[in-house]
């Protein structure tokens, strides 16, 4: 007798890179079954980043795959440029506008239909200037450039787990403010005044070692460079260790790098996982649905 297994057919994973990130393949996000879904959990939880390619979702199958995560995250704050979620001209369903982001340089009448335009995105976490800042972000390529455009992930287990023991000690009791004011391309949000002095820096403060809540691993958390601050120190020994760890943090070897096809569904623990994304021609389109789910508030690792 062959040995018991699982509703459906096991997927096929893939690792991608050293640090992080798998593909994912034998599976159709629109028809996902329950069997499924608890293999690609625990390959999430395994490898950080995954990819989907070649699937076929409108944003409301977007949408109802994502909530297999948990409950969707409503759309950030948009620069001034960006059309505003809600206009008519945007080609997205109504039922999804409070939870679909669009990240595109496209414009309609002069007015981008979505963020980060076609410049180059700093490393960073999505919305960590929130209290809670998103579990997970899923982004689906709708229409990508023939070259630029790539997105990058790294490891932030590894990025603790490598530090010396001293500044594994030192980080765990300090915490960082995260400035809420720009977006990672640096466009300014809609309603925040502009600052350059961290130590004015608007925005959540949360621990700088925090513990993954499903994992229970730590994981250095980091959101921003740009105006970003540790309270406990003095501003010149802040921006020395900052520096300090988003040099360490974003190192090659903790990265993986994603080269994107249309139609590729890719999801990031934004917990333990900062990305950077090149910037691209802007003679191509680059047109990118995201959702991203609810977290829970950083609870620091002791
Ligand atoms: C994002 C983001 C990167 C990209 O959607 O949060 O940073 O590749 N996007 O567009
Ligand atoms: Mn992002």
């Amino acid at each position: 007798m062959s040995a018991p297994t699982l509703a459906g057919t096991a997927l096929k994973v893939t690792p991608l890179g050293e640090a992080l990130g798998a593909e994912i393949e034998g599976v159709n996000l629109a028809l996902l079954d329950d069997a499924s879904f608890v293999q690609i959990e625990r390959a999430w939880a395994d490898h950080l980043v995954l990819r989907f390619r070649r699937q076929q979702l409108s944003d409301l199958g977007l949408m109802q795959f994502s909530r297999r995560f948990g409950a969707l995250d409503p759309v950030p704050i948009r620069a001034s440029d960006v059309m505003d979620h809600t206009d008519p001209r945007l080609a997205i369903d109504p039922e999804a506008r409070e939870y679909v982001t669009i990240i595109s340089n496209v414009k309609v009448d002069g007015m981008a239909i979505g963020g980060l335009g076609n410049y180059e995105a700093h490393w960073h976490t999505d919305m960590s200037y929130n209290d809670t800042p998103p579990s997970a972000s899923l982004l689906y390529g709708i229409e990508v450039p023939p070259e630029g455009g790539d997105t990058s992930f790294c490891n932030m287990y590894l990025a603790y787990d490598t530090l010396d023991k001293t500044s594994r000690e030192r980080v765990r009791s300090l915490t960082c403010v995260h400035d809420a004011s720009r977006n990672s391309s640096g466009e300014l949000r809609r309603g925040f005044a502009d600052n350059d002095e961290p130590t004015r820096t608007i925005g959540a403060r949360h621990p700088l070692v925090r513990v993954h809540p499903v994992t229970e691993r730590a994981c250095l958390f980091l959101g921003r460079r740009r105006n970003a601050y540790i309270p406990e120190l003095p501003l010149d020994e802040s921006e020395h260790l900052l520096d300090y760890l988003w040099a360490h943090a974003t190192q090659q070897r903790f990265s993986w790098t994603q080269q994107w096809q249309q139609h590729d569904l890719v999801i990031w623990d934004n917990r333990c996982a900062m990305h950077r994304r090149d910037s691209f021609d802007d003679r191509y389109e680059r047109v990118m649905h995201r959702t991203q789910i609810r977290g829970t508030t950083p609870i620091r690792y002791v």
